[in-house]
């Protein structure tokens, strides 16, 4: 099917666009009042996930409301370890919580690797029915977790704030940190390969929480399984590159490495200046970022102040697709989107004039 628009993917390759292509991270979301309505007939969270038709709806309900350029599969990082036997479930307010912990080797020895097409089988099926649905508006973006950031969910048994256990294993009992990450490498291989298999014409790796870690520490217990997923990837599918992006929050300081594990495009959170990552590594993959995401609790008018100086950042030419940097906010205005979006499209054109 011809796709009606590949500014994102033509950004990602680095090629000539008319105009910076836009998305956010977590953009199907609480923020939108017809996305809680949906939420709210589904049940929970997860069984919204499962239910094909309502992931798809909700997928699609930015692009109804806003002129994005990608879409993203409703779904979660988590369900690779909820596939793995640990037993998701939300609590309202509270986050993601999981029944069972991982905490000693046997712990982990006795955790199976899902196998994607038939364990996450409700992802594929998002995934082929949201692309159907898409009818080439826009491209979809598959996504998984790091092994690093879900070894942290698992440890810990849901989110933490000082990551006590997780840290735990990786000081006190490294080799067992090392035989769960390689597991969770291998499934998040398999698991992407099956979201591009069923349609996903990009994927992005979520590391939220590599930035938590001391440089030494980052690259092998984050990136190095990061760069073996890149390599386990397919890299075309019907005729056209599936480009990777990489994204660390806080990883702003390890650029180059990033840079080096044959992803196309790093994402960027917003304590990294736009200008200083192009420098040291716009030859090489393309930049996504970096609004911070409470600048959409400012006026329009300092919406419009920090998007064009995010793009002077940038500075001129292709290579840049424009982002959050990090997820939405579930109390942000849906109006301050509109005010982003549009003052995006006013001002991109002119980097782009060549
Ligand atoms: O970007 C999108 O619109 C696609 C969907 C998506 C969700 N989660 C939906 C979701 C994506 C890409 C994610 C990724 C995700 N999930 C990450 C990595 C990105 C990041 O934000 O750092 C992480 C760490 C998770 C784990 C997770 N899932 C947490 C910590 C929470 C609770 C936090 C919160 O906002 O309440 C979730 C739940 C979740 N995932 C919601 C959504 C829309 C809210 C659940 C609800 O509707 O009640």
């Amino acid at each position: 099917m011809e796709l009606k628009n590949d500014r994102f993917l033509r950004a990602l390759a680095r090629q000539p666009v008319d105009r910076t292509p836009v998305w956010m991270m977590r953009q199907a979301g609480r923020y939108l009042p017809e996305y809680r309505e949906v939420r709210g007939q589904a049940g929970d969270f997860m069984s919204l996930c499962r239910d094909t038709d309502r992931a798809c709806e909700v997928t699609l309900q930015p692009l109804e409301r806003y002129a994005l350029d990608a879409a993203i599969l409703f779904s979660d990082i988590l369900t690779i370890p909820d596939a793995m036997g640990l037993g998701l479930y939300f609590e309202t307010g509270e986050g993601p919580k999981f029944r069972k912990t991982v905490r000693t080797e046997a712990d982990v020895v006795a955790l199976k690797e899902p196998e994607a097409e038939r364990d996450l089988d409700y992802v594929m099926r998002a995934v082929s029915t949201i692309r159907r649905e898409l009818n080439g508006r826009v491209p979809l973006i598959g996504f998984s977790g790091s092994p690093w950031t879900l070894a942290t969910y698992m440890v810990e048994g849901g989110s933490s704030k000082d990551f006590r256990h997780v840290k735990s294993m990786l000081y006190g009992a490294p080799d067992t940190m090392h035989q769960l990450l390689d597991k969770l490498a291998h499934s998040v291989t398999d698991y992407l390969n099956a979201q591009i298999r069923a349609g996903a014409q990009a994927v992005q790796i979520f590391d939220t929480w590599g930035g938590t870690l001391s440089t030494p520490a980052y690259r092998e217990f984050s990136l190095s399984y990061m760069e073996q997923i890149v390599a386990g990837l397919i890299r075309e599918h019907d005729g056209r590159r599936v480009p990777v992006i990489l994204f660390t929050k806080n990883g702003g300081q390890w650029l180059e490495d990033i840079a080096e594990t044959g992803a196309d495009a790093v994402g960027l959170d917003w304590t990294t200046e736009m200008s200083n990552a192009r420098a040291r590594v716009g030859h090489k993959v393309a930049l996504q970022g970096n609004l911070d995401p409470n600048v959409l609790f400012a006026s329009p008018a300092a919406i419009r102040a920090e998007v064009g100086r995010i793009l002077d950042s940038y500075g001129e030419g292709p290579g840049h697709i424009f982002n959050l940097g990090h997820g939405i906010s579930q109390f942000t205005d849906p109006r301050s989107v509109d005010a982003f979006v549009d003052a995006l499209h006013e001002l991109s054109p002119a980097y782009h004039s060549q």
